[in-house]
């Protein structure tokens, strides 16, 4: 990899639905270490990037490249193989499983491949429940390790989405409006969290609250129409005139 090359990018990309084209030669890149925010009004575009990113929908033309490589001919599966974690715009957490048990087998499921294998020794799943439980205290979240997913806040549901993400070993972290739904304090809770792991992955985050946007990420994208139609700092996008137009309504 060298320098310049962006963690994740989508080049020239058009996606179109029928005759409904969503995205239309777009190109974007998030460079490495970063934490980039996707803004962009309901209908953008905006999760129809990040199933063309993770190759969950194939585009209509155009490229996607993973650490400089080519991949528009890969799998989803080799695409998370690859490093690339995604949360979902709905929460997608086993309520019936505990913290702890949504972690391992999420980690289970990243390293052998979706399989539940019989035959393995049983000091494997010890091991995997160790490493669930120290990342659940990495993330401050050792208290409900026992507990069931459905019996917390759906706040901190989506903190264990992200844990459950972060367990398949991540480079890059693909996150769909990690805050919808939540409360003013629960959305707080949220975005102290992302902002504290933000140094140690590469994060591209689709966020539509702009106290959470402004205040972590180091680069802002702002989609429109299936088109970028802004980037910059938190800064830069507060003063651009096309943003106001097109997101604010101004
Ligand atoms: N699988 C699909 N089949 C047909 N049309 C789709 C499909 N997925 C998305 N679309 C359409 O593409 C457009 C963009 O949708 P997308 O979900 O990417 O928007 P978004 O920017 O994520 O919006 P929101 O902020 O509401 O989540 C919408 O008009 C949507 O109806
Ligand atoms: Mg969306």
């Amino acid at each position: 990899m060298t320098a310049n090359t962006y963690a994740f990018e989508a080049r020239n990309v058009t996606k179109k639905f029928g005759a409904n084209v969503v995205i239309e030669d777009l190109s974007i890149g998030f460079e490495p270490g970063m934490l980039h925010s996707i803004l962009g009004p309901n209908g953008a575009g905006k999760t129809t990037l990040f199933n063309l990113l993770t190759r969950d929908l194939p585009v209509t033309s155009g490229e996607i490249l993973l650490k400089g490589d080519t991949v528009t001919k890969l799998k989803p599966h080799q695409i998370a193989r690859r490093g690339v974690g995604r949360s979902y715009q709905i929460s997608s957490v086993y309520l019936d499983l505990t913290f702890q048990e949504n972690v391992w087998l999420a980690a289970y499921r990243a390293a052998h491949g979706g399989r539940i294998g019989w035959w393995r020794r049983v000091e494997h799943y010890d091991a995997l429940r160790a490493q669930a439980s120290q990342l659940l205290s990495k993330l401050g979240l050792e208290q409900y390790e026992h507990t069931l997913a459905r019996s917390v806040s759906y706040g901190d549901q989506r903190l264990l989405e992200i844990a459950v993400t972060l367990a398949t070993r991540p480079e890059i972290l693909l996150l769909d409006e990690p805050t919808a739904g939540l409360s003013q304090r629960e959305t707080e809770r949220v975005k102290t969290f992302i902002a504290s792991i933000k140094t140690e992955y590469t994060i591209v985050m689709i966020e539509h609250k702009m106290n959470v946007v402004m205040e972590i990420s180091d680069r802002i994208h702002v989609m429109n129409r299936g088109a970028l139609i802004a980037a910059g700092t938190a800064a830069e996008i507060s003063q651009n005139q096309a943003v106001h137009a097109a997101y604010f309504g101004l």
